[in-house]
């Protein structure tokens, strides 16, 4: 799980992976909709070396978490540092997620392995784009240059899952990636693409933090999975 980012575009004065929603800090959140998947081994959360001792204090007693102060200048370099300090083969599965998606049901986790582990490369959970799709000309303030056809096009979320040895050398030759699918796609492979959540949004805005508080909070809280 990488959170080492800065939060920029949600200006908190604090990286949002640690701002507070309903009854935890949000990469809390996002640690309990993973482990509440037993078959998720261990969990390793990626922070910047500046938050190292703020994210060990939140994981405590949770036996599958380590948090490991790897964090790069970008999400790339932070989920590479963090999956070259795996202990795993190279075969084994990896499924990365962002620590700003706090939404992510336990259904479209099961979905992702699922569909995942049936496929030779891997997946990622993404969803249909149901609006019409505009392209701003250069101008300010911003005119609609054109409409692009949505037929095809999917929001990529997270997590995204594949073998750690095809995902490890994809991102080490992919640098500008920004998602592991871009990285793996560049290595000239076809991730499944698996109908994802609308809850699964990522928090990037102080509106989306309220949205998420709103949906998390509906679900009187999440379910503590972490601990002994
Ligand atoms: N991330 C990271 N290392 C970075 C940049 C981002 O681990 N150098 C993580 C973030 O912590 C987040 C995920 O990647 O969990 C998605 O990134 P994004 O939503 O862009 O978060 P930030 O980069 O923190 O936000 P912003 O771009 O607004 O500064
Ligand atoms: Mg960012």
């Amino acid at each position: 799980m990488p959170a080492a980012g800065e939060g920029q575009r949600l200006g908190a004065g604090l990286p949002k992976q640690y701002m507070p929603i309903v009854d935890a800090p949000m990469m809390v959140h996002c640690a309990r909709a993973l482990l509440a998947a037993q078959w998720i081994d261990q969990l390793v959360v990626v922070v910047a070396p500046a938050g190292a001792a703020r994210a060990e204090g939140l994981f405590v007693d949770w036996p599958r978490v380590s948090v490991r102060a790897v964090g790069g200048a970008s999400r790339r370099d932070s989920v590479l540092a963090g999956i070259e300090s795996l202990d795993a083969a190279g075969d084994d599965w990896v499924l990365v997620h962002d620590a700003a998606r706090p939404g992510l049901p336990l259904a479209a986790l099961d979905a992702l392995r699922d569909a995942a582990m049936g496929d030779p490369v891997g997946a990622l959970l993404a969803l249909p784009v149901a609006d019409t799709i505009k392209r701003a000309d250069d101008g300010s303030p911003a005119r609609s240059g054109g409409t692009i056809d949505r037929t095809r096009l999917w929001l990529a979320q997270t997590p995204q899952m594949f073998r750690l040895g095809m995902l490890r050398d994809a991102l080490r030759a992919c640098p500008e990636a920004t998602d592991e699918a871009a990285a793996i796609e560049a290595a000239g492979h076809r991730p499944r693409l698996v109908p994802g959540h609308r809850d699964n949004f990522k928090v990037t805005t102080p509106g989306d933090l309220a949205a998420m508080a709103a949906v998390l909070g509906a679900r009187g809280g999440s379910r503590r999975v972490g601990g002994a």
